[in-house]
C-alpha cells in the first residue's frame, strides 16, 4: 500500500527520495509526492499516477535540499487527486507530513480543529494529523523539543494505525518518524540516514536498519538518531545489517518483477531449504521453533491464519500436515479469525503466514490468539517484520524480497516450509524414519524439478496465446491440488482481470458445470494418485459439453484420447512436492495471459502488495 521514504544527510535529497519511491512502487499506489525543507519554505511536488510523472516534473528543477520526505499514496480517505496526495503541509505551512495507515478518529479531531478556525485543503485523515501537530506546536515555544512534544501529543490523541515521517520548518536538521500498526524502519548510511516504510527504499545507500516497534518514535537530528517511546524515554536501537542486495531489488534482464520472481524459484527454494535438516536426514530442523519442542509435541490442533495467496499456501499445508503429522488443521481467513470467538484449547497452535509480515488482519489474528493464551508461530519472508516480532517463534522464508504484487516465489516457499513443519511434527509423533528420509530427499530435489518445469515456459506461453481471449476460466483440482486451483485462479484474476474461479474438481456438478461452453476453458490439475481417474472423468464431462480442457498432468499418468485439448506434463514427484510443482505453470500462464493483454503485471489495478489497513 502507501510507501514512505525520508532522507536527512549531507547530499542532495531529491535523487535518493525519487529512487526510494521507485523501489516502493511495488506496494501499489495511485499518486506520489515529495516535500523538501528549503530553508524558509517547503518545496512541494505532487502528482497523480506514476512516480515517473513526479520524476519528470522535478527533472531539471526540484530542490538542492538535503532534507525531504516522499510518499506513494494508495487512496483510502478521498479520491485520487493532487490535493489528497502526500506530503501534506499544515495550515500554517510549518509542517510537512507523510502517513501510512488510517486515523480512525480523524473526523472528531478534524471537527475540533475546524472549531479553532483551522482550514483544510484535502479530504484525508493524514492532513488532520499534520494540522493537529501544527496546532500543538503553536502552543509551545518554537524549538526541537517542542517539535517532538507536538508530534507525541498529536499521536496520543489519534486512534488507528500509522507510520509517519514529519518535518518542521523551524528545525532544518531534524526528521521525526513514528509507528503504530504500520511498519517503519530507520536506515543508517555513511553520510545520510533514512526513514522508510520498507528497507528496500534505501538498499545500496544504508548499511544497517533499525525496525521501529509500535509506539516508538525515531528522532533523526543531524547525523545522529535516537529511538524513544511516546513519553520520550530512549529505547535501545538494535541495528541489523541490511542483507538485501541491489541485485535482489532490481530487475536485471527481466521485463517484470513477477517474471524475475517466477524464474528465481529454484534458487530461492534452495535458500528456504538450506541447512534445515537434521544430521540423520530424517527430519527438518527449524531454528525458530527451538525451545517449543514440548509444546509442539503436545499440540492437538493447528489453526492457520493468513490472507490472499498466503492463505492458499496454508490450505495446501492443511493436507500436508494432517497427512504427515496426523494433527487436525484448520485454515481461517485472518480477517474472520480475529472477530470470531471460536473455542480453542490451550493446546491449539496458531500459525500465521504472511510474506510481508505486515498484513494488518494477519497481525490482529495473532494478537487475538495471544489474548487467548495460545502458542503462536509465524512464517514470513521479511526479517524484523511485525509478524516476526510478535509471534512466539517462527521461520523465515529466505526467498529474498518479493516485489511483484502477485505473490509467486513466496507461495512456493510457504508451502515448502509447511511441508517441513509437517515433517518435523510427524517425526515427533508417528512418521517413520524411512518416510521422513524419503521426504527430505524429495524436498532437497525439488529446486531441480522446479527448474525442469520452468524450462518448458514456452509451452505455457503458447497455451496462453491460444486461450488469451477467454473471459471466464475454471481451475479444478482435488486434495492438495484444490488450493493450487484456487491460487491459479487468483493469480489470473489479479493480473489479467479475467474472471477465474477455483473449485474442487468433484464440485463441478454442483454449479460450475452450468458455465461450461466453448468460450470457457477449464484448467484441470491432475494428481498422481488413485484419484486421478476421477479427475479425468470430470475432464470428460467438460469435453462432453464442448468446454475446452487444459490438463496439467504428471508424466506417468495417461490421459485418454480426446479427454483434453492441451496437456502440459509435470515431472513425477513425491506427493508433498506436487502442489508446488503444479502451481509453477499456473504462475507462468497468468503472467503470459496478462502480458498478451498488454497489462503491467507488477502493478495490477487497485491491488497493493501489502495490505496494512483493515
Ligand atoms: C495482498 C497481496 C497478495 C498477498 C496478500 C497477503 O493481497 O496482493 O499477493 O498474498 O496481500 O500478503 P502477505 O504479505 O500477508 O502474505
Amino acid at each position: 500500500m502507501c510507501g514512505i521514504v525520508g532522507y536527512l544527510g549531507s547530499g542532495v535529497a531529491q535523487e535518493p527520495l525519487i529512487d526510494g519511491l521507485r523501489r516502493l512502487e511495488y506496494r501499489g499506489y495511485d499518486s506520489a509526492g515529495v516535500a523538501f525543507h528549503d530553508g524558509d519554505v517547503f518545496t512541494l511536488a505532487r502528482e497523480t499516477g506514476r512516480v515517473e510523472n513526479l520524476a519528470n516534473v522535478l527533472q531539471g528543477k526540484g530542490s538542492q535540499s538535503s532534507l525531504g520526505i516522499a510518499h506513494t499514496r494508495w487512496a483510502t480517505h478521498g479520491a485520487v487527486t493532487v490535493s489528497n496526495t502526500h506530503p501534506h503541509l499544515s495550515y500554517d505551512k510549518k509542517f510537512a507530513l507523510v502517513h501510512n495507515g488510517v486515523i480512525e478518529n480523524f473526523s472528531s479531531l478534524k471537527k475540533s480543529l475546524l472549531h479553532k478556525g483551522i482550514e483544510f485543503s484535502s479530504e484525508t485523515d493524514s492532513e488532520v494529523l499534520c494540522n493537529l501537530i501544527a496546532y500543538h506546536y503553536s502552543t509551545l515555544s518554537p524549538n526541537s523539543d517542542s517539535f517532538i512534544q507536538a508530534v507525541s501529543t498529536a499521536l496520543s490523541e489519534s486512534r488507528g494505525a500509522y507510520g509517519i515521517a514529519v518535518l518542521c520548518l523551524d528545525n532544518p536538521e531534524m526528521m521525526i518518524g513514528a509507528r503504530r500498526g504500520s511498519p517503519l524502519v530507520v536506515g543508517i548510511g555513511e553520510d545520510a540516514n533514512f526513514i522508510a516504510s520498507d528497507a528496500s527504499a534505501f538498499v545500496g545507500r544504508a548499511k544497517e536498519a533499525v525496525f521501529l516497534k509500535d509506539g516508538e518514535l525515531a528522532i533523526l537530528q543531524g547525523s545522529e538518531f535516537r529511538i524513544t517511546n511516546q513519553q520520550g524515554h530512549v529505547s535501545e536501537a538494535v541495528a541489523q545489517p541490511l542483507d538485501q542486495t541491489l541485485e535482489e531489488v532490481e530487475l536485471g534482464d527481466f521485463s517484470s518483477y513477477m517474471e524475475k520472481e517466477i524464474f528465481e524459484q529454484p534458487h530461492a527454494l534452495q535458500n528456504t531449504l538450506r541447512g534445515r535438516f537434521g544430521d540423520d536426514g530424517t527430519t527438518a530442523k527449524l531454528g525458530g521453533l527451538e525451545g517449543h519442542e514440548d509444546e509442539l509435541r503436545n499440540v492437538d490442533r493447528i489453526v492457520f491464519v493468513a490472507c490472499g495467496t498466503a492463505r492458499h499456501a496454508c490450505m495446501v499445508a492443511e493436507y500436508l500436515i494432517e497427512k504427515l503429522a496426523r494433527v487436525p488443521v484448520e485454515v481461517e481467513h485472518a480477517s474472520e479469525f480475529r472477530y470470531r470467538n471460536s473455542p480453542k484449547s490451550g493446546r491449539s497452535l496458531v500459525i500465521a503466514v504472511s510474506q510481508s509480515g505486515e498484513t494488518l488482519d494477519t497481525l490482529e489474528a495473532v494478537r487475538e490468539a495471544k489474548t487467548k493464551g495460545l502458542l503462536t508461530l509465524g512464517i514470513t519472508n521479511v526479517v524484523g517484520s511485525s509478524l516476526a516480532r510478535e509471534t512466539d517463534g517462527g521461520v523465515y522464508q529466505r526467498v529474498g524480497p518479493e516485489i511483484g504484487v502477485a505473490s509467486t516465489k513466496a507461495f512456493s516457499s510457504q508451502v515448502c516450509l509447511c511441508a517441513m513443519l509437517g515433517l518435523a511434527l510427524g517425526r515427533m509423533r508417528d512418521l517413520s524414519p524411512t518416510d521422513g528420509s524419503n521426504l527430505v530427499e524429495a524436498l532437497l530435489g525439488m529446486p531441480d524439478l522446479i527448474a525442469e518445469v520452468l524450462q518448458k515456459g514456452e509451452e505455457i506461453r503458447e497455451l496462453a496465446v491460444k486461450y488469451s481471449k477467454a473471459e471466464h476460466l475454471l481451475f479444478l483440482g482435488r486434495q492438495s491440488l484444490y488450493p493450487v486451483a484456487l491460487e491459479g485462479a487468483l493469480k489470473l484474476k489479479e493480473i489479467s482481470y479475467a474472471h477465474a474461479e477455483g473449485y474442487p474438481a468433484a464440485e463441478l456438478k454442483h454449479g460450475p458445470i452450468a458455465l461450461i461452453n466453448p468460450e470457457c476453458p477449464s484448467i484441470f490439475l491432475v494428481e498422481g494418485t488413485k484419484l486421478s481417474a476421477k479427475t479425468i472423468a470430470n475432464m470428460q464431462e467438460v469435453k462432453a459439453r464442448k468446454g475446452p480442457v487444459i490438463a496439467f498432468v504428471p508424466e506417468d499418468i495417461e490421459i485418454p484420447e480426446g479427454a483434453a485439448d492441451d496437456i502440459f506434463r509435470l515431472p513425477v514427484a513425491h506427493e508433498v512436492i506436487r502442489p508446488i510443482l503444479a502451481n509453477i505453470p499456473l504462475q507462468l500462464f497468468a503472467y503470459h495471459f496478462a502480458r498478451l493483454r498488454g497489462l503491467d503485471v507488477d502493478k495490477p489495478r487497485n491491488l497493493a502488495k501489502s495490505v496494512t489497513v483493515e
